[in-house]
């Protein structure tokens, strides 16, 4: 027989806590919920009266429902009225001796059958335990910010935790409109051991000042489709949990990535924790509020005329793949002359009906009219002659990612097209000040890094070299925002600022399954249920290529030497093996 849960007791009320007591009291539950003093009460019931009113507002509660979920939560900052509650979920600060004492305590309260469970994020749920005269009864029961929306719950079982206790911790989550995915006892768990590793990497870029807050947020947005960026994120997270978290992790891993950058300890001492402090990476208009307003760091708008921009008005695009027929449509659509230039006047002619072939998608979905598709078509000339691109204002250059191709056709380019036009190119992971050292123009060299497909996605990573002037990265900027694009900066680096976050985060979950920890399915179920990713990581790997991915891992390897990017073993061989994701119909999973 299944335990019956109806009283459930909440400790701390504060981000995750009072989202906890929200999401029990409005599946029907008793919540008996305890936090430190009065204020603390208070603190936490405006939580919940701020979130409920938005859920009343919004119409997913009604009146007599928002009543309903108030009238079952009683308050109170003693532990001794948890005395009949079935399952007492603890939320309190991330600190180990804190949890340790807390479930000492309430071990001597609670019933001999009732479960205690840890929202932890990061701490052994067998070091709490063991402080309990029931280690057979605790369980991790890891619910995600914020808790009334994301549906994930992460149940961690210690080796004494009882297998009917686990089974009907399940079963509550499922009850919650939750999905449960149960796991072992490691620090992060999966979705934080995956996601801190990444959300730590941006800190450090933030840190050296590689690229903006608002440019590295808007990079994971707009390049990887997730909701939030990473720093935006570790507000919402809180940045004082999000050092304990790194810290914890650092401490079993002995991963360098997973000790906290140092800015973070700063910020904290600092008071700067992110949302709840109405200040962190962003500033807010009140503690706790979501609304960013500006603050010295916010980028003035518009390029403030200390440098005149190029004019650009005729395009050329070398290649004819699926980046360069891309780039190709986003100028031409945007009323750009194009000259698309292939090795031979066959591959040009080839390139020319992908281009029309993906038009004439969007006339079939009525997306555009047939007219204006001729006016594109019109607008973009084949060529097969560098001396054709001579006029250009801008010539982007997207063939094959191999260095050395890719310095012929600079040099090339440097012969024949006219003085104060800009070269770009669209290298993914090829340090762009190669390119330019192929010319003898490297001020006018940059890197213009657009992302399949082209037509949709919004990013252009815009990479200066340390030659590229000025004039050229802000023309660069108007012309990414005329056609469209999402625009943001980045150095010379390898990975430029996606690649260099996202693979990675994608390696870890490849030696997180070559671990045994937990397999494909559950770890996708995680990143994309616990942080609201489009795609989990297994999945994306597969899409994106295994092949692709280990080379893209190996040259982020080679140029930071960070232990913690060597490629997965894992990963070597099943590409190795000829499994290289859906293209070959095998990867991490098989395709029919
Ligand atoms: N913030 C997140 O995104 C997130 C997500 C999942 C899990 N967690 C975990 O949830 C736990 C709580 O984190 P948070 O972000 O909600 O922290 P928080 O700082 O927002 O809230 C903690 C609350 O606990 C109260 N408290 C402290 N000691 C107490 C005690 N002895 N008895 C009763 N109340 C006490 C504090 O007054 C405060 O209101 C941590 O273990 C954290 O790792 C956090």
């Amino acid at each position: 027989m299944a335990r019956e849960f109806s009283t459930i007791g909440v400790v701390g009320l504060g981000t995750m806590g009072a989202g906890i007591a929200e999401v029990l009291a409005r599946t029907g539950l008793t919540v008996v919920a305890v936090e430190v003093d009065e204020a603390g009460i208070e603190r936490g019931k405006g939580h919940i009266t701020h979130s409920t009113a938005r859920a009343l507002a919004k119409g997913k509660l009604d009146e007599a429902a928002h009543a309903e979920v108030h009238s079952r939560i009683s308050y109170t900052t003693e532990l001794a009225d948890l005395a009949d509650a079935d399952l007492v979920i603890e939320a309190i600060p991330e600190s180990l001796a804190d949890k340790a004492a807390l479930f000492a305590e309430l071990d001597k309260i609670v019933k001999p059958e009732a479960i205690l469970a840890s929202n932890t994020s990061s701490l052994s749920i067998t070091e709490i335990g063991v402080h309990t005269g029931r280690p057979g009864k605790v369980v991790g029961l890891h619910f995600f910010n914020p808790a009334p929306v994301l549906k994930l719950t992460e149940i961690v079982r210690t080796v004494v935790t009882e297998p009917d206790v686990v089974a009907d911790v399940v079963e509550f989550a499922k009850r919650l409109g939750k999905e449960p995915v149960v796991m072992g006892d490691r620090a992060g768990f999966i979705a934080n051991a995956l996601l801190f590793g990444y959300l730590n990497h941006a800190v450090s870029m933030y840190e050296q000042k590689y690229a903006t807050r608002e440019d590295l947020d808007a990079a994971m947005r707009f390049g990887c489709g997730y909701p939030m960026g990473p720093l935006a994120l570790l507000d919402l997270i809180g940045l004082d949990t999000a050092y304990e978290i790194l810290e914890t992790m650092y401490a079993q891993s002995r991963n360098r990535l997973h000790a906290p950058s140092p800015i973070l300890k700063q910020m904290i001492t600092a008071g700067l924790l992110g949302r709840k402090t109405g200040r962190g990476f962003y500033t807010y208009d009140a503690p706790d509020s979501p609304t960013v307003v500006a603050d010295a760091q916010t980028p003035a708008a518009a390029a403030d005329g200390d440098v005149a921009l190029r004019e650009v008005r005729r395009v050329g695009v070398v290649g004819t793949g699926t980046m360069a027929t891309g780039i190709v449509e986003v100028f031409a659509r945007k009323g750009f002359d194009v000259i698309l230039r292939a090795r031979t006047a066959d591959k040009a002619q080839a390139a020319l009906g992908k281009v029309r072939k993906s038009l004439d998608r969007q006339v079939a979905k009525g997306r555009l009219a047939e007219d204006a598709r001729d006016e594109i078509l019109a607008r973009v000339t084949p060529a097969v002659e560098f001396e054709e691109l001579a006029d250009c204002d801008l010539v982007i250059e997207a063939v094959a990612e191999d260095l050395a191709v890719k310095q012929a056709v600079f040099g090339a380019l440097d012969e024949v097209v006219k003085p104060g036009a800009i070269l770009a190119t669209t290298t993914s992971s090829l340090p762009v000040i190669e390119c330019a050292a192929a010319t003898s123009r490297p001020a006018d060299v940059v890197g213009l890094h657009f992302f399949n497909p082209a037509p949709i996605m919004k990013l252009v990573e815009i990479v200066e070299t340390i030659s590229t002037s000025a004039d050229v990265v802000a023309t660069a900027h108007a012309l990414c925002q005329q056609v469209g694009k999402h625009p943001v900066h980045c150095g010379d680096r390898a990975g430029f600022i996606v690649n260099a976050l996202l693979f990675p985060y994608l390696n870890d979950a490849v030696k997180m399954l070559e671990a045994h920890y937990a397999d494909a399915d559950d770890i996708d179920t995680a990143m994309k249920v616990g942080c609201g990713l489009p795609m989990g990581p297994f999945e994306l790997l597969d899409v994106v290529g295994l092949d692709v991915s280990l080379a893209i891992q190996r040259t982020l390897y080679n140029e930071f030497r960070e232990a913690g990017f060597a490629p997965a073993p894992l990963l070597e061989h099943l590409v190795t093996a000829g499994r290289l994701g859906r293209k070959t119909g095998k990867g991490f999973r098989d395709y029919s």
